[in-house]
């Protein structure tokens, strides 16, 4: 499995796309959005760009990324409107995410989102939006993506916990009967997984920190885990468990070889913030503004954040959600490993074992925002 290669959202709009399976990530960027904003009026008030340059990182193909922008510029339009002459005239968005992205679903929408944040702006009565320029910008956020110092603020939201690649020593069956780090999974690979987030992590920080301008910002909002402990990460986590559990399935039944399952790894890892704080400290470039743990349902249906309903039709719906926006993020990795046979039982399978387990336990996901500036009069490479 190449991630470079392999790995995209389900494409377009349909009913297993990821656009149309995107609304826990969704409401990730809605409860940044305080973060955001006090981000974009500090490079406002103390860089007073003329052009301010943001760029959103691992921005999938989803309208969650024209929302980001659309925040954005109506925070730009309200610090104009109270402090005129501390304002950029101009906004350069770059959107990055992998190669193989839709890039090209999220530009056809872009009309529509410029003229809604317009249309909202004049609403409140604030400024017109300055003009903004959106453009597209593939590569993998682990290698260089901007010239030095021309980036004000970089945010990346439900992205960084993507390794670069499945740790490299993690072969063979290693990992048996999991594909990530799970309850019996060896001490060992649990400290591979790790080392390969610490070398990621450090190499992202390393490569933002040319790119960004000095007293620039990022906001990074990662899905991390509460304890120090490595297996209980909870939410998205156990999701991933009973994805194994239909996979186990798979292979009892005969569909699938038991050696397939064994070396099948996810490249994800899920931080706690310690570590997250010790990797910032370690750069030397950074200063940590905020760091912000945050509980949220795993069902993208509840968009008030109530439990999910325990029982019934409620755990039916939740596990029947929870499935398909696991299948919007994982399909392609999924099929390249197994094919695509096996697809639409195993998501079946998964979203039946959600349901089992929901009516026996509630489980929130850990979110964790932490924003970042670029601290002035450091030397830099
Ligand atoms: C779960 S999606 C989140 C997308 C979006 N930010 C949102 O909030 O809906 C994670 C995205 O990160 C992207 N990604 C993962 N690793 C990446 C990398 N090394 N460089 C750039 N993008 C990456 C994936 O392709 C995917 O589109």
């Amino acid at each position: 499995m190449k991630i470079e290669r392999d790995f995209h959202m389900v494409k377009g709009d349909g009913e297993t796309s990821y656009a149309k399976n995107s609304r826990m990530q969704r409401r990730a960027i809605l409860v940044t959005k305080p973060i955001v904003e006090k981000a974009i009026r500090g490079v406002c008030t103390d860089l007073q760009p003329q052009s301010m340059v943001i760029a959103d990182l691992g921005c999938a193909s989803t309208p969650n990324t024209l929302l980001f922008v659309s925040e954005a510029i109506t925070t730009v339009c309200e610090n104009t409107s109270n402090t005129v002459a501390a304002c950029p005239m101009e906004v350069q968005f770059f959107l990055n995410d992998l190669p193989s992205n839709d890039f090209n679903y999220i530009f056809q929408s872009l009309e529509k989102s410029k003229q809604s944040t317009a249309q909202d702006c004049a609403r409140r009565g604030l400024q017109p939006p300055p003009p903004h320029y959106v453009a597209g910008v593939p590569g993998s956020f682990y290698a260089r993506l901007f010239p030095c110092n021309s980036v004000h603020l970089f945010h990346s939201s439900f992205s960084l916990m993507w390794l670069s690649q499945v740790p490299e020593r993690l072969d063979g069956s290693m990992n048996e009967g999991n594909i990530h780090i799970a309850a019996t999974t060896p001490p060992l690979v649990a400290r591979l997984y790790r080392d390969q987030f610490e070398t990621d992590f450090s190499r992202f920080l390393q490569m933002r920190c040319s790119e960004l301008v000095p007293g620039g910002r990022m906001v990074l909002t990662i899905l991390g885990r509460q304890r120090d402990e490595v297996v209980t990460a909870g939410g998205m986590t156990t999701a991933l468990e009973l994805l194994a559990q239909g996979m186990r399935t798979l292979v009892a039944e005969g569909r699938v070889d038991k050696e397939k399952l064994d070396s099948f790894n996810l490249p994800m890892y899920n931080p706690s913030a310690d570590e997250l704080k010790r990797l910032v400290k370690q750069s030397e470039l950074l200063a940590i503004s905020d760091i912000q743990l945050v509980e949220t349902s795993w069902n993208p249906m509840d968009d008030d954040d109530s439990e999910p309903a325990e029982g019934g039709a409620g755990a039916e719906a939740a596990g029947r959600s929870i499935s398909s926006s696991l299948r919007a993020v994982l399909e392609s990795l999924i099929v390249s490993h197994f094919g695509d046979s096996i697809l639409d039982e195993l998501f079946a399978a998964l979203a039946r074992n959600i349901t089992r387990h929901i009516k026996s336990e509630v489980e929130k996901t850990t979110l964790t925002i932490i924003s970042l500036s670029l601290q002035e009069g450091i030397h830099r490479q």
